[in-house]
């Protein structure tokens, strides 16, 4: 296909003029392509799905009952902007039940449309050409990916086995402090599931004041915490001081779909928020947040549906166990991060997590999603399809059944 008259014209942070071009696959473009391919050359084998990141099940019934009446009602039909008090009241509420956290609900709190796109505006807020936003690997890019947008750069923490899947703040280059404005953290983490503790968010506040550096603390995962009660940034003391929470309805309350979080915290970041948000959208639709309101106030939501996560992740763990894998209930998520197998029984060696977690998808038709950021690892969702309890530990001793033919060897 010959080039359009304007593909000089694209601008350098999507490729410039060689937008368009690159043959590159992206990692869950490939996932699904070969998701595809195991299906159609196998359609005698069940494909057994780990590689999926979303919620199996819809929005709780009540929360869908509110949706259906508020879709009808003639005054939720405009644009909300910054969001509706009734939403941010129900935040308040909500943080102050489950964290004892009390925030004020005009100026503490704003309703996004889902945590992406605030972490998409936060560096609009803050970054300048030069610089640095602090961010864990693995892990979600999105404020990385802004953070170059407004030309800003990008300095990688990774996540080891050794320091407990915690950023080792001590190690930052003293350059790079004096230019960091942004610290990105995400607990529960996506995708190790390592929870935070209590010593390491005060560790984080403290590099944050002495360092001059604004935290970011992704809690979209908060509600699925199984070591501990969930445990929010901004019951430490001094985190309002330094920083926002970025909480989503996705993960925690099965929303996806729905597009609903907010960002809670020090007023004058909040306002920031709002100020670029004011400019990308004009509010999450008013229905949508008087249902989200209404699945806030609802304790037993997030309960259940920690609940079912927890006893997928430890029939998962006991399977792989079994299989000859090293790992252990994560503290959060509903990701299992372990560590990936470097051959097989029958020898074919297999070095990246990318190339063992083809293998799987291609010769077993089971789905993962490989990780090689900070060493080799494989990422099983336990947001598969099953009805109940029975058809778990159906899949579970499929699953068995098939890693123990491929004998994974470490
Ligand atoms: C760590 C992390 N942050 C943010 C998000 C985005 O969530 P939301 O649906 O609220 O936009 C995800 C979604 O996968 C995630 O894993």
């Amino acid at each position: 296909m010959s080039d359009p008259y304007f593909q000089q014209l694209f601008a350098q942070r999507i490729g410039g003029s060689d937008y368009g071009k690159g043959g590159e696959i992206y990692k869950f473009e490939k996932i699904k392509r070969a998701k595809r391919k195991a299906l159609a050359e196998h359609p005698e084998r069940k494909l057994v799905d780990f590689g999926i990141g979303e919620n199996d099940e819809m929005a709780a019934e009540p929360v869908r009952r509110v949706m259906a009446a508020e879709i009808n009602r003639p005054e939720n039909r405009g644009y909300s902007d910054n969001g509706i008090p009734a939403f941010k009241e129900a935040v308040a509420r909500f943080m102050a039940r489950e964290f004892n956290v009390q925030l004020d609900p005009v100026t503490e709190i704003n309703h996004c449309i889902g945590t992406k796109t605030a972490l998409s505006m936060l560096p609009a807020a803050f970054i300048d050409p030069g610089d640095v936003t602090l961010m864990t690997v693995p892990g979600y890019p999105v404020a990385g990916t802004h953070t170059k947008y407004y030309g800003g750069e990008v300095y990688q923490l990774p996540l080891l086995a050794e320091n407990d899947f915690l950023p080792d703040l001590d190690s930052i280059p003293a350059d790079i402090r004096r230019r960091a404005k942004l610290l990105v953290i995400n607990y529960p983490n996506s995708p190790t599931g390592k929870a935070a503790t209590r010593e390491f968010f005060a560790k984080v506040i403290d590099f944050a004041r002495s360092n001059g550096v604004v935290v970011v603390q992704d809690a979209a995962h908060l509600m699925l915490s199984y070591d501990a009660p969930p445990l929010s940034f901004l019951q430490m003391p001094g985190a309002r001081e330094v920083g926002v929470e970025v909480h989503s309805l996705s993960k925690g309350w099965n929303m996806i779909g729905w597009r609903m979080g907010w960002v809670c915290g020090h007023q004058r970041i909040v306002r920031a928020l709002a100020d670029v948000k004011d400019n990308c959208d004009s509010g999450q639709f008013i229905a949508i947040q008087k249902a989200a309101a209404a699945a806030l106030d609802d304790a037993e939501i997030p309960r259940q549906i920690r609940q079912k996560y927890r006893r997928r992740l430890q029939k998962l763990v006991a399977t792989l166990r079994r299989c000859g894998f090293d790992c252990r209930m994560p503290g959060g998520s509903y990701f299992l991060y372990t560590r990936s197998p470097k051959a097989t029984a029958d020898g074919r060696e297999l070095p990246t997590a990318e190339a063992f977690s083809q293998y799987l998808i291609a010769e077993h038709s089971i789905c993962t999603v490989p990780w090689d950021d900070a060493g080799a690892y494989l990422r099983f969702s336990v947001t598969y399809e099953a009805a109940d309890d029975a058809a778990e530990d159906a899949l579970m001793a499929e699953t068995q059944r098939r890693l123990q033919q491929i004998g994974p060897v470490f």
